[in-house]
């Protein structure tokens, strides 16, 4: 059984958050998490999927406040051996939840192509042109709430 859970900024969990995310995003591409993120990420809504097993975090995401109306995910991320199992859409349905509670009426994020598909099958649309950002490509896609 899985459970959706808020994470604490500065917590334990935040810290295997951190992990997860510097595994599953980072590291592929050859990127560090710095410390500078952190200080940033305190004001932001830390979401996490936890497998009751064992206690494990399997899967993370972030909520970041851009005005009143809108709030943008990010650094989506799900551990390679769960990947597949609908953690990412329990995922993002919880963060949808929580941000329409937190008084957001429109959620956005910047997808990496490779994940369109994904965002897709949970009804956002995609915005604008796609770009390129450090050699990656990205797409804006969103969802009224
Ligand atoms: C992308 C990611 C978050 C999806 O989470 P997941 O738990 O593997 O996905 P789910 O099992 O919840 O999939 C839900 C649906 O989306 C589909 N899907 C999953 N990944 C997809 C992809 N890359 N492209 C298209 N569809 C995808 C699934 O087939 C499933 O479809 P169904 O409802 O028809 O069965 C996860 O695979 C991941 O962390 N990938 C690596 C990091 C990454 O690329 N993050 C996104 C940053 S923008």
């Amino acid at each position: 059984m899985r459970k959706m859970v808020d994470v604490t900024f500065g917590s334990s969990r935040y810290d295997d958050l951190v992990e997860l995310r510097y595994k599953v995003l980072l590291a592929p591409l050859g990127l560090k998490f710095l410390d500078s993120f952190r200080d940033k990420e305190a004001s932001y809504l830390h979401i996490g999927c936890i497998e009751q097993l064992d206690d494990k975090l399997v899967g993370g995401l972030i909520l970041a406040p851009v005005d009143n109306d809108t709030i943008r995910m990010m650094q989506v991320a799900v551990d390679d051996k769960y990947q597949g199992e609908g953690v990412g859409r329990e995922m993002v349905k919880y963060a949808e939840k929580r941000a329409k509670e937190a008084g957001y009426a429109h959620l956005v994020m910047y997808a990496m192509l490779s994940v369109i598909g994904f965002y897709e099958k949970l009804g956002f649309k995609q915005e604008g042109d796609i770009f390129e950002d450090n050699g990656i490509t990205f797409a804006k896609m969103v969802k009224e709430l």
